[in-house]
């Protein structure tokens, strides 16, 4: 690991903060990341909003070939690194400047996506999944995962109504079964990392899910919404 990696990880020693969104197909991740990113840069911060796959230009290019599904031929081993490929574009390019920049950067998905699609319900093995993950993040930990939680049947209506009469990418079109599994991993993993992870219930509507994300920041980031404490509705 690079002497600059291992500073990273405590993302907040360079004063800025990574914080990366997590969950299922409708679960309202982009809709949250925008209005938090609106509240905190009225407080006064720089906020930089990401999504994997991609975020950068040579991840958005892997992006593609990703979502696709150009990729599923060459099955789920290929597939999971190519993603991890655009992971570690991704972080030497965007995240980890921009946290070192003094940033908030709030990304759409991160490793924990890679776990629970490729890993949990890809079939990969464990042991290939860590190697890959920290080839990618080279310790760029988040400071803070937010999982929104949402039963999959209302995650995927949802989902469908954003999508209006737009194809399902390669990820959507699959199994209620699948979805329920991923559901599950995601949740396995915020108990088994109770310390970077928080579960917020994405059920209800967007303001109240945005307050909820709040009240964990306040309770998790305490420097973050200090700095940004005036509560705005955006
Ligand atoms: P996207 O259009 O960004 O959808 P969403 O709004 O659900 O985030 O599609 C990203 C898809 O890629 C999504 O179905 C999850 C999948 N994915 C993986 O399988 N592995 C990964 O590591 C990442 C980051 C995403």
């Amino acid at each position: 690991m690079s002497p600059q990696a291992m500073t990273a990880g405590a993302a907040s020693l360079a004063n800025g903060f990574f914080i990366t969104f997590e969950g299922g197909e409708g679960a309202g991740k982009s809709t949250q990341i925008r209005r938090l990113a609106k509240q905190l840069e009225q407080g006064g911060w720089r906020v930089i909003v990401t999504r994997e796959p991609g975020g950068s230009p040579g991840a958005e290019a892997v992006r593609h070939v990703l979502l696709s599904g150009a990729a599923e031929p060459f099955g789920a081993k290929t597939e999971a690194i190519l993603f991890a490929a655009a992971r570690a574009d991704h972080v030497d390019t965007v995240i980890r400047p921009g946290v070192e920049a003094g940033k908030v950067v709030l990304c759409d998905r991160y490793f924990d996506s890679s776990r629970v699609y490729q890993g949990a319900t890809g079939n990969l093995a464990p042991a290939f999944m860590q190697q890959l993950e920290t080839v990618a993040i080279d310790g760029m930990m988040p400071d803070l995962t937010l999982i929104l939680d949402i039963d999959p049947r209302l995650g995927l209506t949802r989902a469908d109504q954003r999508r209006g009469s737009g194809e399902a990418d390669r990820f959507e079109k699959e199994t209620l079964a699948i979805h329920r599994a991923r559901r599950n991993a995601f949740l396995e993993i915020a108990h088994d990392e109770p310390e970077r992870c928080a579960v917020v219930d994405a059920s209800h509507d967007v303001a109240r899910t945005a307050d909820r994300i709040w009240t964990v920041l306040e309770e998790r980031l305490p420097a973050l919404t200090r700095r940004a404490r005036t509560r705005v509705h955006v």
